[in-house]
């Protein structure tokens, strides 16, 4: 494992699923985190100790994240990582569903890792060491989701603004990755692991054959955003158990093999 110690990072989503598996990995090789996230109870109820703080943060709400980043500067002495973990999605179709329901998802996954960039990456900049920011996309920037418009198209937004932006933070030694995860067992998709046709279908089209589990999301974006990565820039890691390259029908009878 790659050491991290005199690192600090700041983690948005970090209360719970992926946001929780990245805090922890950072803080297991040694890093200072900051665990933003909106939910109070969670993070009350999280980890605590040498080297964590908390700060409840709205990241769709700039000043939330602007006092996040300052509460981590403060608290370890500069910030070097990024993770923008943050998000939700309030499914509809784009024929019936809400347009509050549309603008909401918009502006927390496009608009909240627009912020987590713009506060973090001038932090990072301010602390002058260089550093890294890593984006949780998704597999639905690449593959539409029903009833998911809002959440897709945003997600897909993710994945251009973490090249604009490492195309612009790159003359301050910070790099810009995305990783696009594809099913992860999460409270974010509890609802679909019930044993019934949707859990089916969706592990019928995954190589892997099974979700993913958050800690296997931690180890690409921790991996992003370390030194094993440092001529990685401006680029996405799908990490979807092979989900991606399903398409395509299956011909393997036809091949003979
Ligand atoms: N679980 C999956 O299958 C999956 C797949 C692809 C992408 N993702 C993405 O991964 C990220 C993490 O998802 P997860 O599965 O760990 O979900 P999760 O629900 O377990 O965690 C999301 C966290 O984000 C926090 N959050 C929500 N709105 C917020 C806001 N406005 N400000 C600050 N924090 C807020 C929640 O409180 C929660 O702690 C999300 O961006 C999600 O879209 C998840």
């Amino acid at each position: 494992m790659t050491d991290f110690s005199g690192t600090v990072a700041l983690v948005t989503g970090a209360a719970s699923g992926i946001g929780a598996a990245i805090t922890a990995r950072l803080h297991a090789a040694g890093a200072s985190v900051l665990l933003a996230d909106l939910d109070a109870d969670r993070l009350a109820a999280g980890p605590s100790g040498e080297r964590l703080r908390t700060a409840v943060t709205d990241v769709t709400r700039a000043g939330d994240v602007e006092a996040a980043c300052a509460t981590a500067v403060e608290a370890f002495g500069g910030l070097d990582l990024v993770f923008n973990v943050a998000g939700a999605a309030r499914l509809g179709t784009v024929l019936d569903g809400g347009e509050d329901d549309w603008r909401s998802t918009v502006d927390l996954v496009l608009g909240g890792t627009y912020l987590g960039i713009r506060y973090g990456g001038r932090a990072i900049r301010e602390t002058g060491r260089g550093g890294a920011i890593v984006n949780i996309s998704s597999l639905n920037a690449h593959v539409p989701l029903y009833g998911g418009s809002s959440y897709a198209a945003a997600k897909a937004g993710v994945e251009m603004l973490t090249k604009n932006a490492a195309l612009e933070l790159a003359r301050h030694g910070i790099r810009v990755n995305a990783v696009l995860p594809g099913l992860v067992r999460t409270p974010l998709t509890t609802g679909w692991f019930d044993g019934g046709p949707i859990e089916r279908d969706f592990t019928a089209r995954i190589l892997a054959g099974r979700p993913a589990e958050p800690d296997e999301l931690a180890g690409p974006a921790v991996f992003l955003a370390g030194p094993d990565a440092s001529y990685v820039n401006g680029t996405s890691l799908v990490v979807d158990g092979g989900w991606e390259i399903t398409n395509y029908p299956d011909i393997s009878a036809a091949v003979g093999a």
